[in-house]
């Protein structure tokens, strides 16, 4: 008898802490991390804010762009603040920055790997009435020593939406002035979460080093709900034929 309890109340001694131990770390992996764990949730909430509270999807995944947890969102990166033309291409804004290297392949140097960071916003001011994004990238060496970020590019513009009626066609615009001496004019066709910009019209400084782009795609591709992958196609004076350029996959990290 006395054996008996003996065994109940010291596995009991046991088994407390080993079940507060699994307690504590089954909460731990509930807890919510604050994020969205939904791919269109960007656009969701830029289409109708009001569905944060109202539609039981969009509360449920996109915690992080209801603002229902964390810090609250610098307004340059508030989709509900997202002007409704930009809408269809809320999936953009945010900070991206690469985990891995990105891959370059130019004609004229070997292939090498680099970093980049992407800064896309709500530009403060408008042409003409159109609502504008501002894009930024800067692009540094991968193969430098931490704390010394080489820029090997960079390139500053906007993206623009316009819808035509008659087609039933939106399309996206990116100009942009680029350190090599470039700017260029690419349009495309808005799809879901996706992107792809055919460049219209470049313009060249005449000591550039790069060679001469002839035709140029800009493909941006939402893999899901904190990835971006980036690809430039291209080709050029010397290399005639349409090559990948560069690809890389950014993370989010604003917000
Ligand atoms: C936004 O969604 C709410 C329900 O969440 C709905 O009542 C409202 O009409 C919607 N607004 C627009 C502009 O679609
Ligand atoms: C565009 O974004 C960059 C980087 O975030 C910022 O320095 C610049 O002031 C912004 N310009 C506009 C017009 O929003």
């Amino acid at each position: 008898m006395a054996n008996r309890f003996f065994t109940v109340c010291c596995s009991i001694q046991l088994f407390l802490p080993l079940l507060l131990i699994i307690v504590t770390s089954s909460v731990a992996k509930i807890a919510p991390k604050c994020r969205d764990t939904d791919m269109n949730c960007a656009v969701w909430v830029a289409s109708n804010s009001s569905d944060c509270e109202n539609v039981e999807l969009v509360n449920s995944h996109c915690q992080r762009m209801c603002q229902l947890c964390g810090e609250p969102i610098d307004p340059k990166y508030d989709v509900k603040l997202l002007p409704e033309k930009l809408k269809s291409i809320a999936w953009m804004v945010g900070r991206w920055r690469s985990e891995f290297g990105g891959k370059a392949f130019f004609p004229t140097i070997p292939k090498f790997t680099y970093g980049e960071q992407v800064d896309i916003t709500i530009a403060d001011h408008s042409e003409n009435g159109r609502p504008l994004l501002n894009y930024t990238a800067f692009a540094w060496d991968i193969n430098m020593p931490d704390g010394d970020p080489t820029e090997i590019h960079s390139e500053n513009g906007y993206i623009a939406v316009d819808f035509d009626k008659e087609q039933e066609i939106e399309y996206v615009s990116l100009n942009t002035a680029m350190s090599n001496g470039f700017m260029t004019i690419e349009e495309g066709e808005s799809g879901p979460n996706q992107v792809k910009f055919r460049l219209q019209r470049i313009g060249r400084i005449s000591f550039s080093h790069d060679s001469a782009v002839r035709i140029m795609f800009r493909e941006w591709t939402l893999l899901d709900e904190s990835r971006l992958e980036a690809r430039l196609l291209m080709t050029t004076t010397v290399t005639r034929r349409l090559m990948e350029h560069t690809a890389i996959i950014y993370k989010k990290i604003y917000p």
